[in-house]
């Protein structure tokens, strides 16, 4: 008999690049989805079919080593070692992928799909893990596709609320469902530059976290957490310990960190007008300080301002990838078809049903559906 899991992407509302530095983000899991159709092998291989990116076998074994960079290989066999970490390992799998969930737009399409993996390898073996059990070996599975990133994207796809956003705080790990005010919505706008995470862009991703890292133990903290407790913080950008580079993801981090303070305060009290301006000054902070947007991404954005967004703000690691334009929900139709206008029509490629998403804040995926 065969078996269901899906799992969602996320679109981070706010609280970019600063996962891994264990501040609190403010994602959002979204109705797009990646679909692993399974059934439990009796010996120890994996076989599995994507729609999109044809057939993988794997055997379950506890060394691993990763395959070339981008092949989606690395994602069974970095779900293997999750799994594994969970419970033993007796029986593979026979899978089936599909997905409506773009790939490399910013969207954790590869988180999604690690998870995916990683849930159907342990119901085949006998297991339901719990969210903390998946948190527990998600992040560090990912590790073993080259990207150093956060646990954002796994608490997202997983425990996120329909109709809320989820505010996800670090060390230790606590998750909080903020409800979306009625008549505010989302869209998730690709700039149609592709960001392959597990491939080229990975050093300049790899690169923030040090840089921010560096600054960080230069300037005397343990943790940003206590950083952000000494007054004038953001004046500490400007020292003379740090390097030009070291300096601006520093001074990213702590404002990012206050601009996601303000956003809940904002969703919480249904101050839109708050909500926006702080999702556009993270953009601005991501392109100037931190240094991880595009042209095209930047051109997005303020196509989407321009058509009457209320905030507007790359998403994702950055580097391509998609933007995400705030609106009331009245306002989005108009803004969607002013970007097709005013955006899109230079581009031959735009797909409406992959580039242009009406993004409803959905559940996570922690329970098998049968
Ligand atoms: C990627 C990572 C996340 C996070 C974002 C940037 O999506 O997987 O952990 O660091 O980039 O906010």
């Amino acid at each position: 008999m065969k078996t269901k899991v899906t799992v969602p992407g996320r679109v981070n509302l706010i609280g970019e690049h600063i996962d891994y530095h264990h501040l609190p983000v403010l994602p959002m899991a979204i109705q797009r989805r990646v679909s692993l159709s399974f059934q439990p092998r009796t010996d120890r291989r994996i076989r599995a079919v994507s729609e999109h990116y044809g057939e993988r076998q794997v055997c379950l074994a506890c060394n691993v080593t990763p395959g070339p960079p981008g092949d989606w290989a690395n994602y069974i066999k970095a779900a293997m070692q999750a799994a594994g970490r969970c419970a033993p390992l007796e029986r593979g799998i026979e899978a089936t992928v599909t997905s409506d969930l773009p790939a490399a737009a910013g969207l954790s399409s590869s988180s999604a799909l690690l998870t995916a993996f990683t849930i159907a390898l342990l119901a085949a073996n006998g297991v339901e893990p719990t969210l903390e059990q998946l948190m527990d070996v998600l992040p560090d599975g990912e590790q073993f596709v080259g990207t150093r990133g956060g646990a954002m994207d796994h608490a997202a796809v997983l425990g996120a609320k329909e109709r809320c956003a989820l505010l996800v705080r670090f060390a230790p790990l606590d998750l909080a469902a903020v409800p979306i005010p009625t008549g505010w919505s989302f869209l998730v706008a690709h700039s149609l530059t592709t960001a392959e995470k597990s491939g080229a862009v990975r050093a300049q991703y790899n690169a923030r976290r040090v840089s921010g890292s560096e600054a960080l133990r230069k300037l005397g903290f343990v943790s940003f957490q206590s950083a952000l407790c000494s007054p004038g913080c953001e004046r500490l950008a400007n020292s003379a310990k740090l390097t030009e580079e070291e300096s601006r993801c520093f001074r990213h981090v702590i404002t990012e960190a206050v601009r996601v303070e303000e956003a809940i305060t904002a969703l919480r009290t249904g101050d839109a007008v708050r909500f926006g301006e702080a999702l556009t000054a993270s953009h601005a902070s991501l392109r100037d300080d931190l240094r991880v947007s595009c042209p095209a991404l930047d051109e997005l954005v303020e196509a989407a301002l321009k058509a009457g967004a209320l905030g507007a703000r790359l998403t994702g690691a950055g580097f391509g990838g998609c933007a995400i334009v705030f609106s009331k929900t009245e306002d989005r139709a108009r803004i969607a078809a002013e970007l097709m206008a005013n955006y899109y029509s230079k581009h031959s490629e735009f797909d409406p049903a992959h580039h242009l998403i009406y993004a409803e804040p959905s559940a996570g995926a922690i329970a098998l559906a049968a």
